[in-house]
């Protein structure tokens, strides 16, 4: 190439053009690059010839090659910003963490049959007329015991083997060993008529083997309203029970003892096989319990109920093993 005529800078161009169009990464781009506009390119040869022309045409010459080299390098910068953009978007799309495809493919959480069980209670109490109360699982000594008419001393205390707490005066704070101080802070706090149910954690110093657990849960019910009688208690225990298990099972009360209750009895669900199970504690509230709540017994009488969550749960779904509810084994979990 002595002389650079229009028509080989149009070639150089259209070659240029060619060889960015065909350049599909950044690496083949650059080496098009050195061929187009490095020392060896035509488009450097073309400028040393220049120096062999004619004085009158070398300055229409050079400008052409001038315009030609900014529009070959205009051509490979927008290549370059196209090539690196699509680097990017791949680079990006590789190291895309895809979430939607992870929830789809994981299951769910789900909650514990424990959470089920104490929230299908709720549901069935919730639609008998119930309202659901809570209470403080720290609890006094007072509300545990003496305001359920446990006076000091009193054996029936030890039969709750409590766990204290190091606070305040010794023995005066403790883990609620039931859900029953619930009773007094509702009957201290709202006024009658009560149609309440407490579920919530309990404790107590116990070993723990497949059907005792030292944190276990209980429900709790009360109602305080006029003219309420054990018939009506009778009868809220064998609608919850057909409610939960179903119409295959039927409940029964026995005699018993609370210092809360009176009269107390302890109440069974007999489940389809015809065997009998010892479910919870219920009775009509004690009159001292209602006097110390601020309730006058003259006028208003009630009845409470109490039982395990976690055995109801075992009952429910044949579980064999308390502790298995708490190993957070999923594979034990999952089932339910
Ligand atoms: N709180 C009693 C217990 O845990 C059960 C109970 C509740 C008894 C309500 C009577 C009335 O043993």
């Amino acid at each position: 190439m002595t002389e650079p005529s229009v028509s080989s800078v149009d070639e150089l161009v259209a070659q240029a053009r060619q060889q960015v169009a065909v350049a599909i990464t950044l690496e083949e781009l650059s080496a098009a690059r050195t061929v187009m506009l490095g020392k060896r390119s035509g488009l450097v040869a073309a400028r040393k010839a220049l120096a062999q022309m004619a004085p009158q045409d070398r300055r229409q010459a050079g400008q052409a090659l001038n315009e030609a080299k900014q529009v070959i390098e205009e051509l490979f910068s927008a290549r370059e910003a196209e090539l690196a953009a699509a680097a990017r978007t791949q680079k990006l799309a590789a190291e895309r963490l895809d979430l939607t495809e992870v929830t789809q493919q994981s299951k769910h959480g789900y909650l514990h049959v424990i959470t089920q069980t104490q929230q299908e209670l709720e549901d069935i109490f919730v639609g008998m007329g119930y309202k659901i109360a809570e209470g403080p699982e720290i609890e006094s000594e007072w509300y545990n015991f003496g305001a359920l008419n446990f006076p000091e001393g009193h054996p029936a205390r030890d039969m709750y083997d409590t766990l204290y707490v190091d606070y305040g005066e010794p023995a005066s704070t403790l883990l609620r060993t039931h859900t029953s101080p619930v009773q007094a802070r509702v009957m201290e706090s709202q006024a009658p008529p009560i149609y309440v149910v407490a579920p919530g954690r309990c404790f107590r110093q116990d070993t723990a083997d497949a059907t005792h657990m030292p944190v276990f849960h209980q429900i709790e019910g009360l109602v305080v309203d006029k003219g309420t009688s054990m018939g009506h208690l009778a009868g809220t225990i064998e609608a919850f029970t057909s409610a939960y298990f179903g119409p295959g099972f039927t409940s029964r009360l026995r005699p018993s003892y609370f210092p809360f209750t009176e009269p107390s009895a302890e109440f069974d669900v007999q489940r389809p096989d015809g065997t009998w199970l010892e479910l919870g504690g219920c009775g009509m509230v004690h009159p001292n319990v209602l006097s110390a709540c601020g309730i006058n017994p003259e006028q208003w009488q009630g009845f409470a109920f109490g039982f395990g969550i976690d055995r109801l749960a075992l009952i429910r779904f044949g579980i064999g093993d308390l502790r298995d509810l708490w190993s957070n084994d999923v594979r034990f979990l999952e089932q339910f």
